[in-house]
């Protein structure tokens, strides 16, 4: 019998398109839901052909954020084919979306509309922005972490504010909204009602800048990018310490708390410099920061001459924070990332062997192992027959009024 998983009764209509969705509906499928895009059939999922380096095969981008669903093609804009959704609805627990504002509604399902078909149901939606002069905007990745705050603190105050590499504007915005997901779920256990959900980009990004606020709230200023140094300014080593190699990222990050000596007397001991334990200069995070530029060239002089992999284990080993900066081929060639399936490889039938980061959240009771992305209404006769018992002859027919 095939291993049960956690949301396996969990049927999802996913209406989403490139990432800030489409990464809410993925971990929504690696915990084990039924999810099934509803794709127009005039392309699909706009992620799937931006950006493709083959035109007519879906991108890597596509493929990255849409592991482990099924696709079908409807196109909402002809009567047929919002009677067919509507039907779709009834069966279903989650609809989500993240077209522009006001699209879903002018297709005919907004919240109004679905809640009166189905009252179970729970009504996602990912916008750029919340409520405010900007509702009515678009957004993307870059646009949300600029008014989320994660632009400003990025750099350092002689750089231009930078934006950080990973796409927390999108990705990020799609595991907040799985989380109210996963709440309301929970809820409509007691209350039998679903609910609407909405999360705005922006927001989502603000509460990944939290700990700036920290910064704010003690200087009574707007908080500054501090770079590579510690975010709140109490404490080193924090930075990156150049080592043997010489190539663009051969480097270490060490970091010891701010909450003490324990990391740094190990640091030194690991370093081969404890006669500098209990130094007057550095006996204390805050003195260790004031003396940051000493710190930096002691350990420079360890780091310069081993390579990234020996510092960071020399002094992973000694109990001190550190971790060399992996790249992406790096990490995909890792055995152990490779072994507890955070990198997996996958066949598809047009890319042939590809390989994608799978799932980080590991339960003991709910595994699902990581499956390509689907092609175009690739589902179509199994979903349309198990879910609304049509046949081939009547998929013909759809497809003949380009409903399908
Ligand atoms: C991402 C974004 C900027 C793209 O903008 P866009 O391409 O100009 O606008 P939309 O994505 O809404 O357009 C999709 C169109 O396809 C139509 N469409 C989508 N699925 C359809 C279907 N199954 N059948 C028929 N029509 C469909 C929509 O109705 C819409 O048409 P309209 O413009 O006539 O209303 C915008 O959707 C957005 O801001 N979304 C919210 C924030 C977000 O998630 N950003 C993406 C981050 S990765």
């Amino acid at each position: 019998m095939a291993q049960k998983t956690a949301l396996e009764d969990v049927q999802v209509l996913d209406l989403t398109q490139f990432e800030a969705g489409t990464s809410c509906t993925e971990a929504l499928a690696w915990l084990g839901a039924n999810v099934i895009k509803v794709e127009n059939p005039k392309g699909g999922d706009q992620g799937r052909g931006a950006s493709t380096d083959t035109p007519g095969v879906d991108s890597h981008y596509f493929m990255l954020l849409n592991a482990n669903k099924r696709s079908i093609t409807l196109n909402l804009g002809t009567d047929r084919g919002r009677q067919i959704f509507t039907d779709l609805l009834k069966k279903a627990d989650v609809m989500i979306e993240n077209f522009a504002p006001g699209a879903i509604e002018r297709l005919g399902f907004g919240y109004d509309v679905v809640q009166k078909i189905n009252p179970r149901i729970i009504y996602a939606q990912v916008k750029g922005f919340g409520e405010g002069p900007y509702e009515n905007y678009v957004s993307f990745d870059m646009i949300a972490q600029s008014v989320g705050g994660a632009l400003s603190l990025t750099g350092t105050t002689e750089t231009e504010p930078l934006k950080p590499g990973p796409t927390i504007g999108d990705t990020g915005t799609g595991l907040h909204c799985a989380i109210g997901i996963l709440a309301a779920l929970h809820q409509r256990e007691r209350t039998g009602r679903g609910q609407h959900i909405k999360v705005a980009m922006q927001d989502a990004v603000i509460n990944f800048s939290r700990i700036a606020f920290a910064r704010q709230a003690a200087s009574g200023k707007a908080a500054v990018r501090s770079g590579n140094r510690s975010a709140l300014g109490t404490t080193a080593p924090s930075g990156l310490y150049k080592c043997k190699g010489g190539g663009l990222n051969d480097y270490c990050f060490i970091y010891t708390t701010r909450a003490g000596n324990r990391h740094w007397d190990r640091l030194l001991k690991a370093i081969g410099r404890a006669d500098l334990i209990g130094d007057e200069r550095f006996n204390s995070p805050e003195k260790r920061w004031t003396h940051h530029d000493e710190v930096d060239r002691i350990l420079s002089e360890f780091t310069q001459s081993r390579t990234k992999a020996e510092v960071m284990k020399m002094l992973g080993d000694a109990g001190v924070p550190a971790g060399a900066v992996y790249d992406t081929m790096e990490i995909t060639q890792d055995p152990a990332i490779q072994k507890r399936e955070m990198i997996v490889t996958v066949d598809h039938p047009k890319r042939g062997k590809f390989t994608l980061p799978g799932w980080p959240v590991k339960m003991s009771e709910s595994h699902v192992a990581v499956d390509r992305a689907p092609l175009l209404g690739e589902h179509n006769a199994a979903i349309y027959a198990e879910w609304l018992g049509l046949t081939a002859r009547d998929l013909e027919e759809l497809k003949g009024k380009d409903v399908i």
